[in-house]
């Protein structure tokens, strides 16, 4: 149980690396998308809001040739790369206005006999009371039999929506949400229906999985936590805003038990 004394409702956002950065090249920031997401979260802005992303092209492509080396100094270059990716998501609040700080996964999660154990809920409570947005991001992190592996940004929501009873919680891809065959989004998804779609994953560089992993694990933390979750596109103007709002025009999909 959570011991939390936030006082409002807490929101989980993450803006996947496929909307930050250009995934077809290495170590490219989208920085105008950072700057108008930043933008629209200072103009919601939010009471509590827990911050992740993704590391797109400051990550997955790093993480990929450490999980073949596995050479510590490619473990070293991955997390400097999402590093990298963070403070320039971290700058761009800041130069709106915005109290932000670097959560960086490596230093405060381990992954124990296969499952991955957070120490981060003091560093976040204590952001939040004094009205920072705490912005953590997928990372390598040490493992206990092997090296290190990957915590994705989506682990991270899902931690940080349990722990924190997030009443709001969004995952900003760079497509409208989930669709079915006839290329239509579905606007609510459960767990049956899961069974049942055929959901792609990504086309790019990924060392997390795409869509089909995301739903899952949104999956469990509507069936298991009682919180649903709404998939949607923030590289599309003014979303960012709409999901932060709870508008009900934004166009996204639904992850229900
Ligand atoms: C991946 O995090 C982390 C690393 C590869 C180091 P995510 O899985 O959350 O990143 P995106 O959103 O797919 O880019």
């Amino acid at each position: 149980m959570n011991k939390h004394s936030i006082a409002g409702e807490i929101y989980v956002l993450k803006i996947g690396g496929s909307v930050l950065t250009d995934k077809g090249e290495i170590r490219k920031a989208r920085k105008a998308t950072i700057k108008r997401i930043s933008k629209e979260i200072v103009q919601a802005a939010p009471k509590n809001l827990i911050l992740v992303h993704g590391a797109g092209s400051f990550g997955h492509p790093q993480a990929k040739v450490y999980l073949k080396s596995r050479e510590l100094k490619d473990a070293l270059i991955t997390h400097e790369a999402v590093k990298e990716l963070n403070w320039l998501v971290v700058s761009a609040l800041t130069d709106c206005g915005q109290k932000a700080i670097p959560l960086h996964p490596l230093s405060a999660v381990v992954s124990k006999g296969g499952k991955i154990v957070y120490k981060l809920n003091d560093q976040i409570e204590l952001a939040l009371k004094q009205g920072i947005i705490p912005v953590l991001h997928g990372d390598i992190i040490l493992d206990d039999e092997d090296g290190f592996c990957i915590v994705s940004g989506d682990q991270l929501v899902v931690y940080a929506a349990k722990e924190f009873k997030a009443s709001r919680v969004g995952l900003g891809t760079d497509v409208d949400g989930v669709f079915d065959d006839s290329g239509v989004v579905i606007r609510n998804l459960t767990l049956q229906d899961v069974e049942k779609q055929n959901i792609k994953g990504s086309e790019h560089v990924d060392v997390t999985g795409g869509m089909k992993e995301k739903v899952e694990l949104l999956v469990q933390l509507a069936a298991r936590y009682k919180i649903r979750a709404v998939l949607f596109n923030a590289a599309e103007e003014s979303n960012v805003v709409k999901f932060l709002r709870g508008d009900d025009d934004l166009v996204g999909t639904v992850v229900t038990g």
